[in-house]
This record gives structure tokens, sequence and C-alpha cells, in this order.
């Protein structure tokens, strides 16, 4: 039997409704395991939260999470709150003071999902963003000077250190061995922007000696965005800022269909601090309260969770039973159909039961 204390951020929006669906569907893959045990704490913050005592969570919030094996998010943010508050001071302050540096965003084609691309290569799809997720573009260092006047100044400073750039290019390789994949693409734009992405290439190809058996290229992120709409079957893992991978793992979304369904994992590999699992997507505020948002993320973020907590053969339990609701056509709103939030969790947590009689 293996214990895990998991707190739960459902957090606003259409986190709350994915998050219950996850949290209902890891019960009954305990139930069908036999060997899981869930110990879940919710916590209420988020916007709400904020409207009412003026913070996202209470100043102990990141005290509290440490002592959990994982943390399970939803998403945060409303038109309530301005963005920069709800999301600097909530999610971006729990990656960056866990130092969960290694964001993991994979991208594949599930069966019975359409893909906008219209390629016979959609079954070789099959690549794993790696994003920098503690400093760089979101450091959040800067400042607004001469406010109101003609000569009023805004800087957003991009801060890359050695410690930041290795541990999370290190983490790409150590991925790609892993998982017996054998290439990685350094993303950066190293050709406009002299100091920083010029430092973080230089890094990679120290980084990259160390793997002999690995191959590696380079895509600027511009091309890379390009080359993950023509040629997506050519990218195996790629390294890129947290900036750059931000952008590039919303358009791995809507390669598999739609912002529902890409997954990630908020990694400190040294193991300090507790991981985070979440979906890519947001609160998404236009379709809150419909019952209608598609909890395929908050479901795959589900099974990375159990993954990275030591149990392989139940996560996979889990991504087979997705792949079994969607082959049989059972899809959401946002990818074509007609299924509701919770018919689709439902759906899932049948089939689960069934792979497991
Ligand atoms: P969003 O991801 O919330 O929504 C973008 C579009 O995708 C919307 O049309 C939405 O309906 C659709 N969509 C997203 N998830 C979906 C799902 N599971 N099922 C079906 N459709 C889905 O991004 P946004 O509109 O730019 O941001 C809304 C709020 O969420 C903002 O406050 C933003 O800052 C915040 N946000 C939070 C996170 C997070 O907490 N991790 C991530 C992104 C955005
Ligand atoms: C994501 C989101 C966040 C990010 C926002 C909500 C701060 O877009 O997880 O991709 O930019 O990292
Ligand atoms: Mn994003």
């Amino acid at each position: 039997m293996s214990d895990h204390a998991i707190a739960v951020i459902p957090g606003d929006g259409i986190g709350i409704e994915v998050i219950r669906e996850g949290q209902l569907t890891l019960e009954t893959l305990a139930e069908v395991t036999g060997d899981l045990v869930w110990e879940f704490e919710t916590f209420p913050w988020g916007c709400e939260y904020y409207l009412d005592k003026n913070e996202m969570m209470p100043a102990d919030a990141l005290k509290t999470l440490e002592s959990f094996d994982a943390i399970y998010f939803g998403a945060c943010g409303f038109p309530s709150v301005p963005d920069p508050i709800s999301q600097r001071e909530m999610i971006l302050l729990i990656r960056q003071s866990f130092q969960q540096y290694a964001n993991i965003r994979p991208v594949r084609i599930w069966p019975g999902v359409p893909s906008p691309l219209n390629t016979e290569h959609l079954t070789d799809i099959d690549f794993i963003c790696v994003r920098e997720n503690s400093e760089g573009e979101y450091a959040g260092a800067g400042g607004r000077v001469h406010r109101d006047t003609d000569h009023e100044v805004a800087l957003q400073t991009t801060v890359f250190t050695r410690v930041g750039v290795e541990r999370v290019i290190r983490h790409a390789f150590e991925l790609t061995s892993r998982l017996g994949r054998n290439h990685v693409t350094n993303v950066t734009k190293s050709n406009a922007l002299q100091y920083a992405p010029v430092f973080w290439d230089e890094v990679f190809t120290e980084i990259a000696s160390e793997y002999p058996s690995v191959t590696t290229d380079r895509s600027l992120v511009d091309a890379c965005a390009a080359r993950m709409v023509s040629h997506p079957q050519t990218l195996d893992v790629l390294v890129a800022s947290n900036l750059f991978g931000d952008i590039l793992s919303d358009v791995g979304g809507a390669l598999m269909g739609s912002l529902g369904v890409p997954p990630s994992a908020n990694l400190n590999p040294a193991g300090s601090y507790p991981p985070m699992f979440e979906p890519v997507h947001g609160s998404a505020p236009d379709i809150a309260g419909k019952e209608i948002a598609n909890p395929m993320a908050a479901l795959w973020s589900a099974a990375m969770m159990v993954e990275e907590l030591g149990h392989p053969e139940a996560s996979g339990l889990l991504l087979d039973a997705m792949a079994d609701v969607t082959a049989s056509g059972l899809l959401t709103v946002d990818l074509g159909g007609t299924t509701s939030t919770s018919e689709f969790g439902t759906a899932v947590r049948t089939a689960l039961k069934s792979r497991a009689s």
C-alpha cells in the first residue's frame, strides 16, 4: 500500500470542474489497483478567496504545501482580479518558490481526437516540451518609472543564471535518456537577442557533450513554431526558456485538438519540494460553469502525478482508460463532441473498472 498526501487546489473557473473529475478518477484508480491510498486535502485558494481576504493564498500557504507529496492544481485567474496579481501571487509563486524548474509538457495525438493537421504523420507526433520554469522572462525583474508621463518606461528583464540554465537543459537530456528517446532540440532566439539566448546556446553545447548518444539540433523559436505545425514528427524532446516554452506548449495543445488536452508536471528534480501537476490551460471564463470543459488535461496531469509518485503501471492504466473513451468517440464540445465534463470523467472511470476486471 502506498499512501500519498496530495494538496488539491482547484482554483478558479473550469479549474474546479476539471479537478473534481481528476480527483474522482484518482479515487477509482486507487480502488481498481488496490495499492494506492490518497490523502487529499483541498484548499479553496484563488480569485474568490482574494476578493474576500485580499490575498490569493494565506501567508503561510507555501509552508503548508511543503509537507505534501504533490500538488494537484486546476487553474487560477478570473476577470474579477487583475491577472498579474492572480498569477504571480499563486501559480508562479509556487513554481518559483518550490524551484519547480522543469515543466514537462507532452504532445501526442489521442485516438479518435481530431487534430487540425491534415498529415499522414499524425501517429508519429510524440514529443515533449521541457520548459524552464523558474526564471528567464518570468523572473519578475523589472519596473516602471515616470508613470503617466511622456517619458514613461517599463522594463521586464530576462534573467538567465548558469545554475538555472544548466539544470533545465541537463534535465531535458536526462529525461531523453530515461525515456529511451534520442534527440533534443534546443529552442532559443539567439539570432536577434545577443546576450541571454547566446549564453543559453553555449550552455546547451556544454551539456550536450556529456550525452554523446543523444543527437541534437537547434530551432529558433519562430521557426520551431512553424515546424511544430509543418513537421511535428521531427520533434522528440525540446528544451526552451520559460516564455518560449509557454507559447510552444499552447501550439502543442492546438495540435492535439484543443487546449483542453495538454497536461503539465512542474518538477523539482532534486526532490527538495513537492511537484505540482496541472492542465496547461487556464480557468476559461468563457465556458466556466457550463459543465462543458474538457477534463482530459486534468486527467492526463493526474496520470503524470501517479507516475511521478512511483506508479508507472497505474499511470499507464489511467492513460489507457482515457484512450478507450476517446477512441469510442466520446468527446467534449471543444473537440467537436457533445459529452459533458462529468460524462467524460464517468466514462473514464467506467473504462478503468472494466480494464481492471
Ligand atoms: P484559457 O486556457 O483559460 O482559455 C483559452 C481558450 O481555450 C478559451 O476559449 C477556453 O474556453 C478554451 N479552453 C481552455 N481550457 C479548456 C478546456 N479544458 N476545455 C474546453 N475549452 C478549453 O486561457 P485564457 O482565456 O487566455 O485565460 C483565462 C484565465 O486563465 C486568465 O486569467 C489567465 O491568466 C488564466 N490562465 C491560468 C493558467 C493556469 O492557472 N495554469 C493557464 C493559462 C491561463
Ligand atoms: C501556463 C500559463 C501560465 C504561464 C500563466 C497562467 C502564468 O499560461 O501554465 O502555461 O504563463 O506559465
Ligand atoms: Mn501558458
